[in-house]
């Protein structure tokens, strides 16, 4: 069965990340095994930049956070599935010190730069928008997914739904749950 390990970078507990992390779930039931993570809910510093996870070739890192903690099933899954809003057209901050933790996978002696003990696994990131532009925010999504490469996320998939600052009205857009189907689908594949 396939680990997917879903990252929900939103603070709003009745919004559209949680309701879409509810929804994927039930899409993924008995197909996949998941663990949530809900940065809202835990310790993600910022990355120190000491470069001590240069001294070495697994990926750990000296800070004692959650984020260290996840390290192993980072990883180890299959699959990454980021649900996050846009805040001012970009990552919110959380998963921005998430995505810069993932320095602690970089590694210069690598040809890849990777010391990533998987190379193969998949990164999807279904965001929303109270407005948009959409089709920028989903190159903004798109281009941030690319950083995950170098801890082993070497194909991704992004989605934004737009017009989605009611909490929970994710769950009124026939076309946006149809792009969350695709997802699971493609996740599972
Ligand atoms: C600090 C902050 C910044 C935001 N910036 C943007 C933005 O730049 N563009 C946009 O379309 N919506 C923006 N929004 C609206 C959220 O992206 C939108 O409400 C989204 O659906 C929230 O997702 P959630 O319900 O999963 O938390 C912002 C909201 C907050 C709180």
């Amino acid at each position: 069965m396939k680990k997917i390990l879903i990252i929900n970078a939103s603070k709003r507990k009745n919004g559209n990340s949680y309701a879409l992390e509810q929804y994927f779930a039930e899409k993924l039931a008995g197909k996949a095994e998941i663990t949530a993570f809900r940065i809202g809910e835990k310790a993600v510093n910022p990355c120190l930049a000491c470069d001590a996870c240069k001294k070495q070739h697994t990926p750990n890192c000296i800070q004692r956070d959650d984020f260290t903690a996840l390290i192993p099933q980072i990883d180890s899954c299959d699959a990454l599935l980021i649900l996050a809003p846009v805040h001012w057209d970009q990552f919110p901050a959380q998963l921005k010190a998430f995505l810069d933790r993932t320095y602690s996978f970089m590694d210069f002696t690598q040809s890849d730069f990777s010391m990533a003990g998987r190379k193969d696994k998949k990164i999807a990131g279904y965001f929303f928008a109270g407005f948009g532009p959409v089709d920028i925010y989903t190159q903004m999504v798109d281009t941030n997914l690319k950083n995950f490469a170098i801890a082993g996320f070497r194909t991704e998939k992004a989605h934004v739904a737009g017009n989605a600052n009611v909490p929970g009205s994710i769950m009124e857009k026939p076309d946006d749950l149809k792009a969350a189907d695709e997802m699971a689908a493609w996740l599972l594949d």
